[in-house]
């Protein structure tokens, strides 16, 4: 399982904790930034974790900002991504078993880490359900032509 993560500057503190939460775990963990809490603009770095799942060089995206908002927004723009704000364990679930989700994007001002930690474990184990939700996702990938 590689898993491609990135924050802006006000998810940045979480997405160090949660990367090395995720390595800790034995997954392969590439970090796009940013690598200080300096403000940025978080659709630059949407994009790097968006370009890895969209080019097969990552399973799974991680994007903390505020709220999680703009980072889903922005990663959604990019072909083949699927990214869900999810701000609790049954989201989590939901957003892999019924859309397939492969980007998750979480909030670090308003969701706390252990929760954050949570959210993760179940987006990474949760299988997409397959059945009547493959014709729902693949409607929702032919929008994109
Ligand atoms: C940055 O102030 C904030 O707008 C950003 O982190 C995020 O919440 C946007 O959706």
């Amino acid at each position: 399982m590689r898993i491609s993560i990135a924050s802006d500057h006000a998810g940045f503190e979480q997405k160090e904790q949660l990367k090395v939460y995720l390595e800790g775990q034995g997954y392969g963990v590439v970090d796009r930034g940013p690598q200080s809490d300096d403000r940025v603009d978080y659709p630059d770095f949407a994009q790097l974790v968006a370009d890895d799942i969209a080019k097969g060089q990552a399973d799974i995206g991680v994007l903390v900002c505020g709220t999680g908002i703009g980072m889903a927004i922005a990663a959604n723009k990019i072909h083949g991504v699927r990214a869900a704000n999810v701000i609790n364990v049954e989201f989590a679930k939901l957003a892999r078993e019924h859309n397939d989700a492969n980007v998750v994007t979480i909030s670090g001002r308003f969701v706390d880490l252990d929760t954050n930690k949570r959210i993760l474990d179940a987006f990474i184990g949760e299988p997409f359900g397959e059945g009547r939700h493959a014709g729902r996702v693949e409607k929702i990938m032919a929008l994109e032509s």
